[in-house]
């Protein structure tokens, strides 16, 4: 057990499955007690349950957390049960169709706004009274998407270039209150997303996404998890408004760079978490 986060109460978002359960599992491991919400489908009881076996602390809160009477109730579960909150991370979000915009459909486009948006909003509004009485922060998810856009994906990489400059919004106002908000820009990394059986990308996209890194593999959800850290602990204390690529240099990579990467670099680290449900979710539409 690390002290990086003790005494502090971390809400994760998606914190379930993915990069969601790195995060509540390496907060917990640096002392935090964690609220782990998701929606009822996710695994997010186990996580917790999986979090207190290891000596760390934690509870489960599901609902859909894009409305905002659910969130709130989040947020009062938080200090119902811990007394304060400390810091929201903004990490759930979807990924339901790959198509060219042509052929997108309505209903993935609003699930989209929905998921990645709007719980976003409804989340940090709910939260920013109790951040405010503990000088918390705000973490959120983007993606490299969110700066160079993603084609046949055009309104997922949309959504996150919201969440980039959302956050920095926050940042501005909320720097008199005493709160950060900073922005973690994963490129690909190994979740269901990335993988065609639990995502909708095809064999094609998946290759094309590891070449697209300069490191020639996805990222782990613990090398994500490990930015959140930093940025919600008060190692962090003059960070606000800031981009964190986590992407393997997929943002400064040009063509299929990641072919001609060392041998160790493609190599992901095993790291230290016990992860059981990152290449869980399944990002169709759940109705
Ligand atoms: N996986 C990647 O390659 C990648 C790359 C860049 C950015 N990201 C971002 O990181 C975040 C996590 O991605 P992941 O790959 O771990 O996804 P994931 O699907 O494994 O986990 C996301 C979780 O959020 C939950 N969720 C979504 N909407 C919700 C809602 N309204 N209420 C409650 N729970 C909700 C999902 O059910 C899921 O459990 C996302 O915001 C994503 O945009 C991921």
């Amino acid at each position: 057990m690390g002290n990086r986060l003790k005494g502090k109460v971390a809400i994760v978002t998606g914190g379930g499955a993915g990069i969601g359960e790195a995060i509540s599992k390496k907060f917990a491991k640096e002392g935090a007690m964690v609220v782990v919400a998701g929606f009822p489908e996710d695994p997010v009881e186990e996580v917790a349950k999986e979090i207190e076996e290891e000596g760390g602390t934690a509870i489960p809160f599901t609902a859909d957390l894009s409305l905002l009477a659910n969130a709130e109730s989040c947020v009062q579960l938080a200090v119902k049960q811990y007394g304060k909150l400390d810091i929201l991370i903004n990490n759930a979000g979807t990924f339901p169709e790959v198509n060219l915009l042509s052929d997108f459909s309505e209903e993935a486009f609003d699930y989209l706004l929905k998921n990645n948006i709007r719980t976003a909003f409804a989340m940090s509004k709910a939260a920013l009274p109790e951040l405010q009485k503990t000088k918390g922060n705000i973490v959120c998810a983007g993606s490299e998407s969110g700066a160079l856009g993603i084609a046949q994906n055009a309104p997922y990489g949309g959504t996150k270039g919201f969440m980039h400059a959302f956050a920095k919004g926050l940042a501005a106002e909320q720097a008199q209150k005493g709160v950060r908000c900073n922005i973690v820009a994963p490129g690909p990394i190994d979740t269901g997303w990335t993988h065609k059986d639990t995502g909708p990308m095809d064999k094609q996209m998946e290759q094309m996404v590891t070449q697209g890194t300069l490191m020639g593999r996805r990222g782990t959800p613990e090398e994500v998890a490990n930015v959140y850290l930093f940025l919600a602990s008060d190692e962090a204390s003059y960070v606000t408004g800031a981009i964190f690529p986590v992407d393997g240099g997929t943002l400064i990579a040009k063509g299929p760079a990641g072919d001609q990467a060392a041998q160790s670099m493609k190599v992901q680290p095993d790291g230290q978490l016990k992860l059981k449900h990152s290449k869980e979710s399944h990002t169709s539409i759940r109705k």
